[in-house]
């Protein structure tokens, strides 16, 4: 894959060209100072989707707070938030813990005096068969996934509720309408944040916050993908299977979070956005069309 850092194009497998984040100024499509004013708090915000959220977040205008379980992980993150003329605070936070999230919150409003945004990114995941997941890996996975999403949101709930105009987006993923074999403990927390996310959203519009759930497939260059594709050599059976003919992007699932915090999303709680270029609606048809293709 090359790229065309000049034009904001980037150009796909089979010549498929899709617009990209500009480096300066985040979007093309959205003011850079679109977020102004505005506080994200990002769990796992220093590598993969959550670096990528928070680079878009820092570039259109919004100060961050990075927490995550490695604070070497939100240093570098830090770094580059400043370079951007962001503040960012960097926090250890295991969200597993709950007084350990309500820490957090309270270092957040004392630095900034507001919290407006908050990205549930913090997951875990590993392949294995439910028949061999220990009760150790079960609870790991479903406590860090589902219940450190409830307590973050609850834990960050007054300061949104103050923040008249706030936003919780929760990452979620393409199996969660599907079975997820060899990730029952990722598909059924996954599942239970989709809950969670509509639970939220109808508790919680009154109060002006508004709850959103981004589902993205299968994401190149992150651990998830190292994890549950590279490891067992499926990357380019699954882009096959992608109807829009690339993988999902850092960006692109980026880009989703910052139209979904944006205003232009002022009248939309509740819901998923699906962003994997069609991959989980199509049932391996790639696997079919070849077929149908070999038959005179
Ligand atoms: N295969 C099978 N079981 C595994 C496993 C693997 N690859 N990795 C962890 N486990 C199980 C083990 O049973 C372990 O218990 P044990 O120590 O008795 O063997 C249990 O999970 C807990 O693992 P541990 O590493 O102690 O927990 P943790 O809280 O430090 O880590 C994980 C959480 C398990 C999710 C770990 O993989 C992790 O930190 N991942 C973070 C990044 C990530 O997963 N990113 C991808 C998101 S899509």
């Amino acid at each position: 894959m090359s790229s065309s850092p000049s034009s904001g194009w980037r150009v796909g497998r089979g010549s498929v060209c899709y617009p990209v984040m500009s480096e300066d100024t985040g979007s093309s499509l959205f003011r850079p100072d679109l977020l102004a004013g505005r506080v994200a708090l990002i769990t796992g915000g220093g590598t993969g989707i959550g670096a990528g959220i928070t680079r878009v977040l820092a570039r259109h205008g919004a100060d961050v707070v990075l927490a995550s379980r490695r604070r070497e992980h939100l240093e570098p993150m830090a770094s580059e938030v400043a370079q951007l003329g962001r503040d960012a605070l960097v926090c250890q936070l295991d969200v597993r813990d709950r007084d350990a999230c309500d820490a957090v919150v309270a270092q957040a409003l004392d630095r900034f005096g507001h919290i407006d945004l908050l990205i549930n990114n913090a997951a875990g995941n590993f392949l294995v068969r439910a028949a061999e997941l220990s009760e150790k890996g079960w609870r790991a996975v479903v406590d860090i996934v589902l219940t450190g999403t409830f307590n973050m949101s609850q834990a960050v709930y007054p300061a949104l509720r103050d923040s008249g105009g706030a936003s919780i987006i929760n990452i979620t993923t393409t199996y969660v309408g599907s079975g997820a074999p060899f990730m029952a403990h990722s598909g059924a927390a996954k599942a239970g944040v989709l809950n969670l996310t509509r639970t939220l959203a109808v508790e919680w519009g009154g109060d002006g916050i508004r709850v959103n759930a981004v589902a993205p497939g299968l994401v190149e260059e992150t651990e998830g993908a190292r994890r549950l594709a590279e490891s067992i050599g499926i990357v380019d059976a699954y882009r096959k299977q992608v109807p829009l003919g690339r993988l999902v992007t850092i960006d692109d699932v980026a880009a989703t979070v910052l139209f979904l915090v944006s205003d232009a999303a002022s009248q939309i709680t509740g819901v998923e956005i699906t962003v994997d270029g069609g991959e989980s609606l199509g049932g391996g048809f790639k696997g079919i069309s070849d077929a149908l293709d070999g038959i005179p």
